[in-house]
């Protein structure tokens, strides 16, 4: 019972837990041409009426938003971004606006994910602008945190966190309760190394224990970091898990469904 000082305490949780819908997103990155994300979405469609009770979502790279909402639309699968303007609109060039992603029907965008902070220099006031772009249009921003593994062989993990969510948590109940936390550890991205469902728990009980000092103790945590459907059961049977964050497993159709239907 990783983060919890009595057994009542965790049963409690895993109640709670048990009212928050999962939710697992595929974060594309930038991989697919409009071949290959045709037969991918297909498969996505085909099978997605074996998942149930998991909100199922996919991210995918600005080009290809027309080509996802034509063949997503009614599947009951989302779409959305990888990433926000914090501007509204203007002369901004190469920057694509919250009402922009919202013309498009997206109902997700990820801010923040440490390939935006390590290659582009994104700051943790910058990443909270950008939530407050999306919530603005109405979309659901999803707000990546994670330290790297030298942070966290330095025993920072829990100090990087609350610094990357402090602005975030600024925002106000009323937004943060309309966000959602995505926890990737940078060292667990694309390496093939997840950190064990006790590891990833100890650090989402963190999160939960932030949001609820924050007034949004219901938002969702995903867990992100080389999930795959075979470990995904274990990651999501923890009480502060609501489901993945997923990159690589997200290109192949049955595997990402794999990971949903856990
Ligand atoms: P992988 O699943 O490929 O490790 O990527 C995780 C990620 O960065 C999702 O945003």
């Amino acid at each position: 019972m990783p983060g919890y000082s009595n057994f009542f305490e965790f049963i409690q949780t895993c109640m709670v837990n048990s009212s928050r819908k999962r939710l697992v997103i595929g974060n594309w990155k930038m991989h697919g041409d409009t071949a290959f994300n045709s037969e991918l979405l297909a498969g996505l469609r085909q099978g997605i009426a074996d998942v149930s009770n998991c909100d199922v979502a996919v991210c995918v790279p600005f080009p290809y938003l027309y080509q996802t909402r034509s063949l997503l639309e009614g599947s009951g699968i989302g779409w959305g971004g990888q990433d926000v303007s914090r501007h509204e609109k203007g002369a901004y060039t190469g920057e694509t606006a919250a009402s922009m992603l919202a013309d498009f029907a997206c109902r997700w965008v990820l801010v923040g994910h440490s390939e935006r902070r390590s290659y582009h220099g994104e700051t943790d006031s910058l990443v909270a602008q950008k939530a407050a772009a999306a919530l603005a249009a109405g979309i659901t921003p999803v707000v990546c945190v994670g330290e790297t593994q030298q942070q966290q062989e330095a025993g920072e993990t829990h100090a990087v966190i609350e610094r990357q969510l402090a602005p975030v948590l600024a925002l106000g109940a009323e937004s943060v309760a309309k966000l959602v936390v995505a926890y990737e550890p940078v060292w667990a991205i694309g390496t093939g190394l997840t950190a064990t469902p006790e590891q990833a728990q100890e650090v989402h009980r963190m999160i939960r224990e932030r949001l609820q000092a924050a007034g949004a103790g219901q938002v969702r945590i995903l867990y992100g970091g080389s999930v795959k459907g075979s470990n995904a059961a274990s990651l999501f049977a923890m009480p502060d898990i609501d489901g993945a964050l997923v990159g690589g497993a997200s290109l192949v159709a049955s595997e990402f469904l794999s990971i949903a239907a856990a």
